[in-house]
């Protein structure tokens, strides 16, 4: 698989740990940086990843900061994408099987590597449940579209 990942400061030492583990899994993985530890702007970071899934570039992207809840708001502005902060495996696995997730944010401070690997497991290996998900997930996509008014069913 393809795999955009990045962090800011909060999650960058875990960036390189988990960049090789997704290699060492035999994916494509493309490192948005930082190239340091130094202090940066989650946005920065977690825009290109978002960029990258949401035209196709990247299978899948992964987002690495303090908490992960910053990454996930930036990511999910971009159209597209459907991006959340996911601290255990069970929430990694609802997140594929009924909102089809496309970008994991994770915590590098709350959250281990250990642990961390174990979620990032579960995003690249369970499939889109589809079914009864494909129209709620049809609706969370309506409102990239500008010209949505809301609240139409
Ligand atoms: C950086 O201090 C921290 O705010 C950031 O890593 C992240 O947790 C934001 O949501």
């Amino acid at each position: 698989m393809r795999i955009a990942i990045a962090s800011d400061h909060g999650g960058y030492d875990q960036k390189g740990p988990i960049a090789a583990y997704l290699e060492d899994q035999g994916h494509d993985v493309t490192d948005f940086g930082p190239h340091d530890a130094s202090s940066v702007d989650y946005p920065d970071y977690a825009d290109p990843v978002a960029r990258a899934v949401a035209t196709g570039k990247a299978d899948r992207g992964i987002l690495i900061c303090g908490t992960g809840i910053g990454m996930a708001l930036v990511a999910d502005k971009v159209s597209g994408v459907r991006a959340a902060p996911i601290q255990n495996v069970n929430f990694a696995h609802l997140f594929r099987q009924h909102n089809n997730g496309n970008v994991l944010c994770l915590s590098g401070r709350f959250v281990s590597l250990e642990d961390n690997e174990r979620i990032i497991d579960e995003f690249l290996t369970t499939e889109f449940e589809g079914g009864r998900h494909v129209a709620r997930v049809e609706k969370v996509m309506r409102e990239d579209d500008p010209d949505f008014g809301g609240v139409a069913r």
